[in-house]
């Protein structure tokens, strides 16, 4: 670990749950990103540098991640169903990974930053993470994002409110990836209302539209250059 790690990982520390593993890797533009698999790398030949460095960090994240709970169902090994060998991470026509039999996982990258969430489906059958800059939300975005009673109780906080909105953007970026087993549309950020309980760094999200869903798990981290969010 070195000195620099170790804002990322207070930041992720008991973000979620000990059943879902975390990995992160801060990303560099000029590092151009190896890919264990030829078709994650077609996925993005072409794409300016940006992209192929948060795509193939996600992948890599993943792989490693992947790696980590096969090793667990080797032979002899008391681990949940057994799950599909390594493979490609390929990309759903919703832009969102197909995740491999047994388990689910969520991917988010900001600048500077990839984080990466899996876990067995036995353990949670939906996962959603999300990680963005610490800076507020800006202004011109509130109305699109925020629905009026959000919008209500940020400005109700004072100083501590323009971080609260970007800790609403981010839980409901998480929240849609939560979503994207079930919910084969766009869903719209007035549909889903966050109440951040900024004492406990948990959140609780109603979905403002028609569902059997169970109620989504929802927590919170600021640092000092990030911030995360996370549903299951
Ligand atoms: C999908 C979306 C949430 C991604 O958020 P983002 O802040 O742009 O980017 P992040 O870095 O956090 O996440 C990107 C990752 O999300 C994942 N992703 C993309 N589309 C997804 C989907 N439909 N479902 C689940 N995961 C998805 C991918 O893994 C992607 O990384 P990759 O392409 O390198 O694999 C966003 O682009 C989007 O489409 N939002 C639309 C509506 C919305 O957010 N509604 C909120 C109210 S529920």
């Amino acid at each position: 670990m070195s000195a620099d790690d170790t804002p990322i990982d207070k930041l992720l520390s008991g973000l979620l749950p000990p059943t879902v593993r975390l990995a992160w890797q801060r990303l560099d533009d000029a590092v151009e990103p190896e890919f264990r698999f030829a078709e994650e790398a077609a996925h993005v030949e072409g794409a300016v540098a940006k992209r192929r460095v948060e795509f193939g960090a996600g992948r890599a994240l993943f792989h490693r991640l992947h790696d980590e709970l096969l090793a667990e169902d080797a032979p002899g090994s008391a681990a949940g169903p057994a799950l599909a060998p390594a493979a490609p991470l390929l990309v759903a026509e919703d832009r969102g990974p197909l995740w491999p039999a047994g388990v689910v996982g969520s991917i988010s990258h900001t600048k500077g930053l990839c984080v990466v969430a899996l876990a067995r489906t036995s353990d949670h059958p939906r996962l959603g993470l999300d990680v963005e800059v610490t800076a507020p939300l800006p202004d011109k975005l509130w109305p699109s994002i925020l629905t009026v009673s959000e919008r209500a109780r940020i400005q109700g906080l004072g100083a501590r409110g323009p971080l609260l909105s970007k800790l609403h953007f981010s839980g409901k970026e998480a929240v849609y990836k939560w979503l994207s087993r079930d919910e084969k549309r766009v869903v719209a950020f007035e549909e889903v209302e966050l109440g951040f309980s900024l004492a406990r760094g948990s959140f609780a999200t109603s979905l403002l539209f028609e569902n059997t869903l169970p109620r989504p798990t929802g927590s919170w981290r600021i640092g000092r250059e990030f911030l995360a969010t996370a549903v299951w």
